[in-house]
């Protein structure tokens, strides 16, 4: 969602700000802006504009900013009040000497609105925010960290802030609650950041700050404290990331990038992960000892996440003969779930930020469960709110619409399975062995899909037209078919449903004629015949059939006209060479209707509000 970017040191702040916050982008945003602090006369100066940062560029091309060597920049993604200028941050009190951007959700703004309304206080967004530098200013008796302190204790909601202010102009304060933001430190110069892509061009060196933690930033130095004042000692981290993990390296779009890093991305897994034929599954936070009392697992998740979770109750149930319950944690959180001390909940998230998610295991931890993560991006806050925390180390993904993270989701909640299931006794030496070896063979296989890709891409050409997707699955797959269906909406705009096959007779059946495409995974399995029979009913009814089949599957060309093969795998382990088919589908007929695949209308990469 929103991105914010701040800079203090010696350097040109205006274009590290512009720079910067473009590395954001795929966060998702309709807005952007930048505020500075004039180094001729120290006064706040900001400018900026609806639409990408290209459009704040242009303005800044007609109305330059001045010199200056400090500032904060933003995208903003509309929660209050509609996309359009006036609305985009920064904002300003009147007085014009406190400026802000901000993260998040104020929940108590239209309170704290009419109050300072009331004491005179002039307002000219819908926004959230606006209240922010106003209530600094209230509060401001010449101490910028304590008037910044006494505003946020009034603040309800999540949020991450930046704010400088004319009176300090070599100070950038951060706050973050909820919200994630981190600082970086540079030699005379510091930043602040949304997230570390950002920055990595300038420093390596992070300080991840924690919920209700407050930084203050001087081009030499960085203080933290707690909201209650005291000082802490903040752990810096030296983050590896290779500069090149956030650039495209020759790919159309980051999507495509990240499809084609699957093969490695598993490959790194299965190398740190298996050792010898034993797991290595550290980070997990649970003892052979405690997994064996776990008696029901709840897996929470949002989006494709949760489709990677309904992939893993399938591997859990069928291996270790646990219970299992995938919820979206939007739900979940506003539920009575049933959940004891024998209970593991697994939350999965790319991001770790996402608002639902944290709240679901925030939920589930005052019911006494264990909380394990899987979770992509090191340091966020669920993995910081997790007993355990198996990281996927799939490297940043920018495209904001998620295709290793998902694969390495699966992958890693097969190997959780593998664990669960040898610790509950309820897998032997020999089939443990098996499913090891075939899992192995993963990235070689993916590397023969990608080989592959142009008859992909020609099928996705050729149903460009289509307005209307269905996509079928069954068992294991059926969760492919739902994410099949989630790839293809949010990157082309095509309305698209994902069923279980079985499901198709109770009602979807009748969106099936000449104008609908019907996507079906149909790989060997158990109740392969039966998705055979599910795609003769498609056929009778005139729409067009798209299968994905193993390879070798002769008799599958009689029953679909256009057919994407997949290697032969485990049927336990199809949902991970499925993924790549439809990721393609998705991208090729979002890049034919001339859709910005990496930045879809609307979303955003990390969701960190409800
Ligand atoms: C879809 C997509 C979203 C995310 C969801 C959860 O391509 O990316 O559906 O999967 O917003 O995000 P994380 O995994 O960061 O919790």
């Amino acid at each position: 969602m929103c991105g914010i970017i701040g800079y203090i040191g010696k350097k040109q702040a205006a274009p590290i700000l512009i720079e910067s916050l473009r590395k954001l982008e795929y966060r998702g945003y309709d807005s952007s802006g930048i505020g500075v602090i004039s180094s001729a006369d120290g006064k706040i100066v900001f400018r900026k504009n609806k639409g990408k940062i290209n459009a704040l560029c242009n303005l800044l091309k007609f109305s330059p900013l001045p010199k200056t060597t400090c500032g904060v920049s933003h995208t903003r993604w509309a929660t209050h009040g509609a996309p359009n200028r006036i609305n985009s941050h920064p904002h300003v009190d009147e007085s014009g000497q406190f400026l802000v951007v901000h993260n998040g959700i104020i929940e108590n703004y239209e309170v704290l609105k009419d109050s300072l309304i009331k004491k005179g206080h002039k307002f000219l967004s819908q926004t959230d925010t606006e209240v922010v530098p106003h209530l600094i200013q209230e509060y401001y008796k010449g101490d910028f960290l304590e008037a910044v302190k006494k505003a946020i204790s009034k603040l309800k909601g999540a949020f991450a802030l930046g704010i400088i202010s004319s009176n300090h102009p070599d100070v950038l304060i951060a706050v973050r609650v909820g919200s994630p933001l981190i600082v970086g430190l540079g030699k005379d110069e510091n930043f602040i950041a949304s997230d570390v892509p950002a920055i990595l061009e300038h420093t390596r060196r992070i300080i991840y700050l924690k919920d209700e933690q407050i930084a203050v930033l001087t081009k030499e130095r960085v203080d933290v404290f707690n909201f209650d004042g005291t000082k802490v000692k903040p752990q810096v981290h030296n983050v590896e990331f290779k500069v090149d993990c956030v650039e495209k390296q020759g790919f159309a779009h980051f999507m495509l990038k990240e499809v084609h890093e699957q093969p490695q991305v598993i490959q790194h897994m299965i190398n740190t992960r298996i050792v010898r034929n034993q797991l290595k599954l550290d980070g997990i936070g649970l003892s052979d000892k405690q997994l064996k009392r776990i008696n029901n697992v709840v897996i929470v998740a949002c989006g494709t996440a949760y489709h990677a979770g309904m992939v893993g109750r399938y591997a859990i149930e069928l291996l270790a003969n646990v219970p299992v319950a995938v919820e979206l944690s939007s739900e979940f959180r506003y539920r009575k779930p049933i959940i004891s001390n024998k209970s593991l909940v697994i939350a999965i998230s790319q991001s770790g930020e996402t608002a639902d998610t944290l709240a679901a295991v925030r939920e589930a931890k005052k019911r006494g469960a264990k909380i394990l993560s899987i979770c992509n991006v090191l340091g966020s806050s669920l993995s910081r709110e997790s007993e355990g925390v198996l990281y996927t180390h799939a490297g940043p993904e920018i495209g904001v619409a998620s295709t290793k993270a998902y694969t390495a989701q699966i992958c890693m909640l097969y190997l959780l399975s593998l664990k669960l299931s040898l610790v509950h006794g309820t897998i032997r030496s020999g089939e443990f062995k098996y499913l090891v070896k075939k899992l192995k063979e993963i990235p070689a296989l993916y590397h023969q899909i990608l080989k592959d890709k142009s008859n992909i891409a020609s099928i996705a050409k050729r149903s460009s037209h289509f307005g209307c997707f269905l996509f079928l699955g069954r068992n294991i797959n059926y969760p492919s078919a739902l994410e099949g269906a989630l790839k293809l909406k949010e990157i082309s705009y095509i309305p698209a449903e994902g069923y279980a096959a079985g499901e198709m007779k109770h009602g979807p059946i009748a969106l099936i004629d000449e104008y609908r495409a019907v996507v079906c995974v149909a790989t060997e399995s158990d109740i392969y015949d039966k998705m055979i029979s599910n795609i003769q009913e498609i056929r009778s009814r005139r729409g067009k059939v798209i299968a994905i089949a193993t390879a070798g599957d002769e008799q599958i060309k009689n029953h679909a006209a256009n057919v994407i093969y997949v290697p032969k795998t485990e049927q336990l382990f199809t949902p991970l060479t499925v993924a790549i088919p439809m990721q393609l589908i998705a991208y090729y007929i979002a890049v034919k209707r001339g859709c910005d695949v990496d930045q879809p209308r609307n979303l955003a990469k990390s969701v960190t509000v409800e």
